[in-house]
């Protein structure tokens, strides 16, 4: 049977320009913290973006953006909030900071579920922060966006990049759309990252270094605009 939700959500999203996905097999890579830089510097080059925490496992970009107090406005849907101009929505307002032992059905459930009740505006780029790994989740939005993206982050370690590979061959074998691997806390490895991105015929984004002043910049939008994480976050992603 086809879901009915499937075409609301194909409403939903039409009038969006981009869905980009920052996802990664591994967690702790910096998925939100590159996903909530990346859309705020679009914000700021004056683009109309979207903000999608779907990371069940521990939603974290409410605290990036110190936005813990905000709430969605139920009309017919759910309007996400507006935060430091980013149409802003995330499983979070669900939770309410509650851990969500979710199981596969139930997590498949929530996210088709957000997707067909929120209502962004005419946005040119919804970035959405994934959960780790290569699960469901995955695969669902792969089913339900048409047009997703994926961009995939990776550190320099092997235990992370030997899950991203097998990541972006499914992406690959599933004709999914991906726009590159971006190195991210970039050990001094000698370009091996870029050189295995380039084996798998992907597109090697570039790599950003350890910045030791962006823990003091979490939930503080305007100090973490300014390190030197989002200088280099801007400069990579500026023209995705
Ligand atoms: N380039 C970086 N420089 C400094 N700290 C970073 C950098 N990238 C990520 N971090 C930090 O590493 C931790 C994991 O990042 P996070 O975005 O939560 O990863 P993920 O979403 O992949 O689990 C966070 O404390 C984050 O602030
Ligand atoms: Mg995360």
């Amino acid at each position: 049977m086809v879901d009915p939700r499937k075409s609301i959500i194909d409403q939903r999203l039409g009038k969006i320009g981009r869905i980009i996905a920052v996802s990664s097999g591994k967690g702790g890579v910096g998925k939100s913290l590159v996903a909530t830089t990346f859309a705020l510097t679009l914000v700021q080059k004056g683009y109309n973006v979207g903000l999608f925490d779907l990371d069940f496992t521990s939603p974290s970009t409410h605290i990036i953006l110190g936005a813990e107090d905000v709430q969605p406005i139920e009309e017919k849907g759910i309007i996400p909030p507006v935060v430091h101009g980013l149409e802003y929505m995330s499983l979070v307002f669900y939770t309410k900071d509650h851990a969500t032992p979710l199981r596969g059905a139930d997590v498949s459930n929530a996210l088709i579920e957000l997707f067909a009740i929120t209502i962004w505006s005419n946005l040119d780029f919804l970035i959405i922060d994934m959960p780790p790994g290569i699960g469901d989740a995955m695969l669902d939005l792969i089913r339900l966006v048409a047009n997703i993206e994926f961009l995939i982050v990776t550190t320099s370690s092997r235990l992370a990049f030997e899950t991203v590979k097998k990541q972006a061959v499914l992406l690959q074998d599933l004709k999914v759309s991906t726009i590159g691997i971006l190195e991210n806390m970039k050990m001094d490895n000698n370009g091996c990252i870029q050189a295995q991105t380039g084996e798998l015929g992907l597109r090697f984004l570039g790599g950003i270094s350890f910045d030791p002043t962006v823990e003091e910049a979490i939930g503080d939008k305007s100090q973490l605009l300014g390190t030197a994480f989002a200088r280099k976050v801007a400069e990579i992603l500026g023209e995705p």
